[in-house]
């Protein structure tokens, strides 16, 4: 069975809904040819694993590669494994970073039973890294929950 994993860059910054409408399109082609996997956007990258049979992979491959909505393709790992890592997801999407305390362990703990430790270890570290833009997005959202505890206070 072939399994792939790269990491691209999103051409525009994309919401969740953009992103849930990617994954479920693709959970239906790809439960089609029997491919599975899982799909991670820190919200300016993705890094997306497929896996299944060789000719089914590569051909959804093509069509992602050609896909506008991302570029920079680069493949991390592309090698053939005796078993599947996520069996029961046709694609699933997880939306990062992680920016709270505990959080990494809680996404670590959220990865499929079956998937081998190095593919953990390369979901999680993707998943940790915190953005320019993401940063200060969560900076901001830190800032209004902070305005508004002392607005509370100050009642
Ligand atoms: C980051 C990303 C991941 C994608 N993953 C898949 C996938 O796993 N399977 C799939 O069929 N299409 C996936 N797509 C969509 C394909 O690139 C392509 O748009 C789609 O397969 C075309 O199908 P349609 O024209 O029949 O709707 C992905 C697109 C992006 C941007």
């Amino acid at each position: 069975m072939l399994s792939l994993i790269y990491v691209s860059t999103a051409a525009t910054q994309m919401n969740d809904a953009e992103i849930e409408a990617i994954t479920t399109r693709a959970a239906a082609r790809n439960a089609n040819a029997g491919v599975t996997g899982m799909l991670a956007y820190n919200s300016r990258n993705f890094m997306q694993l497929l896996e299944g049979g060789g000719e089914a992979v590569l051909s959804i491959m093509q069509d992602i590669e050609r896909d506008e909505r991302h570029e920079s393709i680069v493949y991390l790992r592309q090698d053939s494994r005796e078993s599947r890592e996520c069996p029961d997801w046709s694609m699933r999407s997880l939306l990062t970073p992680l920016v709270g305390i505990g959080s990494a362990s809680v996404f670590t703990g959220s990865l499929p039973r079956t998937m081998e430790l190095d593919t953990k270890m390369l979901f999680t570290s993707f998943a940790s890294s915190l953005t320019a833009d993401a940063a200060q997005r969560h900076a901001e959202q830190e800032a209004a929950l902070m305005a508004g505890t002392g607005a509370a206070q100050n009642d």
